[in-house]
């Protein structure tokens, strides 16, 4: 898929203040600093699109993007960010949470993994989750520049393993960069082929 225009629509800090489900919507969730944001930017070709930080905890709102006015792409806050008090980690977790059970255009997650660490307890738990709940999703390894050899494919076969010991059918793996645009045309022919925009 060609990008045309990609622009900022709106930060929401509610399901409810998100703008009119009235088009198909991609969604990137995964811990914070995973490289949620810096991705969306690499896939749109925009520098700033979507607000980067070296600190966890940047984005704190839904964020909507449409891309060539016919979808939105969604960045969402970080989950599992430990320098946040209890009650605000809570928060967040309910608001991504609420979000994905409620926001009824939404055709797919992608879940984002750092691909630098061996599989970690709460990306296995949100992964499972969503497969409980029934939401349609995706898995992107995140920061693959960081990484030498085949130090990637040991940790992607690692997340296999250990999703295999629930679920036979796994889900689409993207392994990708946003420093080097790597797998962005990949994720971006994904959601190509399910919509008709
Ligand atoms: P929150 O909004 O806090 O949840 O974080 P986020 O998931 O949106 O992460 P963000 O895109 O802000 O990136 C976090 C840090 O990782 C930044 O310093 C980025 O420059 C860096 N980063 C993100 N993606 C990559 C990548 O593919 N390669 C490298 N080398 N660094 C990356
Ligand atoms: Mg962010």
């Amino acid at each position: 898929m060609v990008i045309k225009t990609a622009d900022f629509v709106k930060s929401s800090g509610k399901w409810q203040e998100c703008p009119e489900p009235n088009i198909p919507e991609y969604a990137f969730i995964g811990r914070s600093n995973v490289g949620k944001s810096s991705l969306i930017n690499a896939m749109m070709n925009k520098k700033d699109l979507a607000k980067t930080s070296q600190t966890p905890g940047k984005t704190q709102l839904i964020n909507h993007f449409l891309v060539n006015d016919s979808w939105y792409l969604t960045d969402l806050p970080g989950y599992g960010y430990a320098k946040v008090s209890k009650v605000q980690r809570k928060d967040f977790e309910k608001l991504i949470t609420n979000y994905i059970l409620n926001r009824r255009n939404l055709v797919n997650i992608f879940v984002l993994i750092d691909a630098r660490h061996n599989p970690q307890k709460i990306d296995l738990e949100f992964i499972q989750w969503c497969g409980e709940s029934g939401i349609p999703f995706s898995i992107i390894f995140t920061k693959a520049d960081k990484l030498k050899g085949n130090a990637v494919g040991k940790n992607v076969d690692a997340y296999k393993a250990e999703l295999h010991r629930t679920w036979e059918d796994l889900p689409e793996l993207y392994i990708t960069s946003a420093e080097k645009k790597q797998g962005c045309d990949e994720i971006l022919n994904f959601i190509g082929k399910t919509n008709d925009f």
